[in-house]
């Protein structure tokens, strides 16, 4: 009796999976997935922001819809509406073909801020070289890419002031100002840190720094530099489910045990994502 009942529910799903059935789908890629990366977590596909039309425009326009970043970018997208009323300009570290940038500068332009300067720091040469604290999963040179690509995707915006070279050397020009947002995303801990001090001092009360690379374990230095700098100071960075992290200025933050630094460093060392 069992075994027919059993065949007869595997037909019904198969049959269902096959003329479309998105529920019955997605059934079929948990099982598969429990098969092919046992620890892999899966959401609930039930997400409004999928349907995002402004969004999803943004995202086909860097060629992103079917990337694996559109969480991160959605989250950079909501977090910068928190500085709607804080004064001072915007930049970012790291700025690659400039698609943070343009978020940043489009949310600015929604909010009527656009009379702020947004600062864009890069080698345009890639990565510097990782030190031991990054572990091997980064080399000198990687995200390396025109500089013409990003002004080309941020031409439409005439606040972006482009600072060229190695991070920090150019900070000193903007030392006079203060900032209402900050995103770092330079995958390494050396000139994230370089980042992080320059900025926290420069940041208005009620401003965000949003880090990308906080709490991947593809970049285990950028975390230990972030939380060392911040464990002298009462913000902390929020860690974000899908990777990357944010504090806000002059908010204090509780501290919580940190299970997963010693995840970090093992599979740094192993040169791997955790299986
Ligand atoms: C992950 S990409 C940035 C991605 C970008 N935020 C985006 O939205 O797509 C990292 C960038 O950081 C830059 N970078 C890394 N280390 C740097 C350093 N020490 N000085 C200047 N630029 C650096 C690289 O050239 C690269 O463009």
């Amino acid at each position: 009796m069992q075994p027919v009942k059993s065949v007869s529910k595997f037909l019904a799903r198969t049959t269902n999976v096959i003329r479309g059935d998105r529920q019955a789908r997605f059934r079929l890629l948990l099982v598969l997935a429990r098969w092919l990366a046992p620890n892999y977590r899966f959401k609930w596909p039930a997400m409004a922001w999928w349907n995002d039309e402004t969004f999803n425009a943004y995202l086909d326009a860097f060629e992103e819809s079917g990337g694996l970043n559109t969480d991160r970018r959605w989250n950079l997208y909501q977090l910068l509406r928190l500085v709607d009323g804080v004064d001072g300009d915007t930049a970012e570290c790291g700025v690659y073909k400039g698609s943070s940038s343009y978020l940043i500068c489009e949310v600015s332009t929604y909010a009527q801020r656009a009379r702020r300067e947004h600062f864009v720091f890069d080698s345009f040469e890639g990565l510097s070289a990782p030190d031991e604290i990054d572990g091997v999963y980064w080399r000198r040179g990687d995200l390396t890419v025109a500089e013409e690509t990003a002004r080309a995707n941020l031409i439409k915006f005439e606040n972006v002031r482009f600072m060229t070279g190695w991070i920090p050397e150019r900070f000193e020009e903007v030392a006079n100002r203060s900032f209402a947002f900050v995103h770092i995303d330079v995958d390494l801990a050396q000139p994230t840190l370089d980042s992080f001090g320059f900025f926290y001092d420069r940041l208005s009360p009620g401003g965000v720094i949003v880090c990308d690379d906080y709490g991947c374990t593809t970049c285990p230095g950028v975390t230990a530099v972030i939380d060392g700098f911040l464990s002298k100071r009462p913000e902390k960075m929020l860690a974000l489910s899908c990777g990357g992290g944010f504090m806000i200025k002059g908010v204090r933050t509780t501290t919580l045990p940190s299970p997963a630094r010693a995840d970090h460093r093992a599979s740094a060392a192993r040169g791997r994502l955790p299986a």
